[in-house]
């Protein structure tokens, strides 16, 4: 008996000619580009890679791939042009590293600079778990699963803690079904769709070694560190900035205090925690502002988070 064969329509190309020379998406109408500038300027994928750059603080080794990944798509477009036959690249990827280390920001530039290259049409993120690909019944996770790979067709699929899909333990597990489809479509639909999966390193090591057909699909696996303090206090920085808020002098040596005591502590998660940690700030600030009815307050007042909002959090309480 075959397995059944699966096709999710949007895609550009039918699933018939995956094989063939077609798949290779055509030139931009009327592209004669024939310099990497060229290439860059048409698709101006730059401003992606330095927007990148600019807004996420560290990350060196991540950015470093993000643009090698680029120049091997900007060079695949220029041989394109010449009409060099090549398959189109495998771009699916795998984004390990701890939560809150970036890969979900990352996953949508990454989006967006496939889009731009013409590798998907529309360059979207459709961002899943396996609750969202895996029914609970028999006949129940085929059709879920469809329905997510028809939303994320053009553009990317950002399967969060992708190891959930495998339940060795559990013998009637449909997520080996919802692997079946993936698998399929991640071969078969290359040109339209990128899937990337995500998630803790160890996890998503052992779930391959399990599941090599689907690691063998992955062409990029990119590792996300986590922060050092300095780095954590550099996005906090650029948090608040972005809010309109600002530390008061002196304050930014407590919050370094309070990420070295943060950090150390169960369920850490990086920039996430920072992120939480200026929320709660914030509610102490207005809490704060709140309390004197009659006082007129200055842009200063509404916009400054002093050492006494960051020192009311609980970390600064349990000694550690
Ligand atoms: N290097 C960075 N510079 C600035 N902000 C960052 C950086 N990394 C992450 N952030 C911010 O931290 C928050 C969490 O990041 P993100 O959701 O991308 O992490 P994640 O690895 O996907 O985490 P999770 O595993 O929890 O889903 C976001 O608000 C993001 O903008
Ligand atoms: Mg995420």
């Amino acid at each position: 008996m075959t397995a059944p064969m699966y096709s999710i329509p949007g895609s550009s190309a039918p699933q018939a000619s995956a094989q063939a020379q077609a798949q290779t998406p055509a030139p931009a109408p009327g592209s004669a580009a024939c310099t990497v500038g060229d290439v860059l300027r048409e698709s101006q994928v730059e401003a992606v890679m330095d927007e990148l750059d600019r807004d996420l603080v560290g990350l060196a080794p991540v950015k470093q791939r993000i643009r090698d990944i680029s120049a091997l798509l900007v060079i695949d477009r220029l041989r394109r042009n010449l009409g060099l036959h090549a398959q189109n690249p495998s771009l699916h990827m795998c984004f390990t590293g701890n939560p809150g280390t970036g890969k979900t920001t990352v996953a949508l530039r990454m989006a967006e600079i496939l889009h731009r290259l013409g590798y998907v049409r529309k360059g979207h993120l459709v961002a899943v778990t396996r609750d969202d690909l895996v029914g609970q019944y028999i006949g129940h996770t085929a059709p879920k699963t469809k329905e997510v790979l028809k939303k994320a067709m053009g553009g990317v699929l950002f399967i969060d803690e992708a190891y959930y899909l495998y339940r060795p333990e559990n013998e009637r597990d449909y997520g080996a079904e919802a692997i079946e489809i993936l698998l399929q479509v991640m071969e078969n639909q290359r040109d339209d769709l990128v899937v990337i999966l995500a998630g803790y390193k160890d996890r998503m090591d052992t779930f391959f070694q399990s599941n090599p057909g689907l690691s063998s699909r992955i062409a990029h696996h990119i590792d996300f560190p986590d922060y050092a303090v300095d780095e954590l206090l550099q996005i906090a920085g650029k948090m608040l900035h972005a809010q309109h808020y600002r530390f008061d002098t002196g304050t930014e040596d407590v919050m370094r205090q309070y990420l070295e005591r943060r950090i150390v502590q169960p369920h850490f998660a990086n920039a996430r925690s920072v992120r939480n940690a200026l929320d709660r700030a914030r509610l102490r600030q207005a809490s704060r502002l709140f309390a004197d009815r009659d006082r007129e307050l200055t842009e200063h007042d509404l916009t400054t988070i002093t050492a006494a909002d960051l020192q009311a959090s609980r970390v600064f309480q349990n000694p550690s």
